[in-house]
């Protein structure tokens, strides 16, 4: 079977969740062994057992160094080599005026989409070839600004410099780093966003989205995984340092 990662090796953190869950299905498709790392012990193995064969789990939290540096260990025990790390662990934290954001959620958010990412390039990268490629889900959150969302909008912009600094420090070794930029996605998580901000706006948050969405729709996981595909693949062999936006036109 040629498939566009075939013999590939790829780690996707956040891999129990939407997103990372239906880009392991396309990545298997496409020939790759996959590591699927979340903290979500039962939600890792159900994606796991629906996966099938080809898929290894590690239970983790992106945001410790020791548990990263065993999820990374143990791609290497069982596979021998990385060629594709997709970080995407991702949690939302809180939506409140600056005077009284709490500096916890503040925290918790940056420690999973910024110091989880840092940790995962910082102990994936070393074990990686020339080809290999590293995604990293921010969002269309890192392109504008909302009153009240502090920790997500600062941390979704943070790793876009994470991102470039290591797309400049890897390239001598071949290895590409992007930014995904998804618009708001049909799934569970954006829809515990909508949730709380309907309450905020005062209107149906869902709607008040694919208003401001010129494609007026949210997307579909797999509409973002074959975009993580298109980076993780040499599709995008001379496409480095670049924030890919998946947002049916929210940030133009
Ligand atoms: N859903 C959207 O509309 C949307 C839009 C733009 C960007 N994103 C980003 O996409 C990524 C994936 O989100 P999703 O929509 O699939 O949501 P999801 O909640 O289904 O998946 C996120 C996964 O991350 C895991 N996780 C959270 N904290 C963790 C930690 N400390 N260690 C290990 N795992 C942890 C969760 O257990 C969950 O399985 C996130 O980075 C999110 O910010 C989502």
């Amino acid at each position: 079977m040629a498939g566009s990662l075939n013999g590939r090796v790829c780690i996707i953190t956040g891999g129990a969740g939407s997103l990372g869950a239906v880009t392991a299905r396309l990545f298997l498709e496409e020939g790759a062994r996959v590591l699927l790392v979340d903290r979500a012990q039962e939600a890792l193995e159900a994606a796991a057992r629906e996966l099938g064969d080809g898929v290894m789990t590690h239970v983790a939290d992106v945001s410790d160094a020791a548990q990263t540096r065993a999820y990374v260990a143990a791609a290497m025990a069982k596979f021998g080599r990385i060629d594709v790390l997709f970080s995407n662990a991702g949690n939302f934290g809180s939506v409140a005026p600056i005077a009284s954001y709490s500096d916890d959620d503040f925290d918790s958010v940056w420690a999973v989409h910024v110091r989880g990412a840092y940790l995962a390039c910082k102990h994936a990268s070393p074990h990686m070839q020339p080809g290999g490629s590293i995604v990293i889900t921010s969002s269309v959150a890192a392109t504008r600004g909302d009153a009240g969302v502090y920790g997500y909008i600062t941390a979704k912009h943070a790793q876009v410099g994470l991102m470039r600094c290591l797309a400049k420090e890897l390239a001598p070794r071949g290895i590409r780093v992007n930014t995904i930029h998804p618009g708001p996605i049909d799934n569970g998580f954006q829809a515990n966003v909508e949730q709380g901000l309907s309450e905020e706006l005062g209107r149906d948050a869902t709607a008040f989205f694919d208003e401001l969405i010129p494609l007026h729709r949210h997307a579909r996981p797999e509409e973002i995984a074959r975009s993580v595909l298109y980076l993780a693949s040499e599709q995008s062999s001379f496409t480095t340092g670049a924030m890919l936006m998946i947002d049916g036109g929210m940030s133009v």
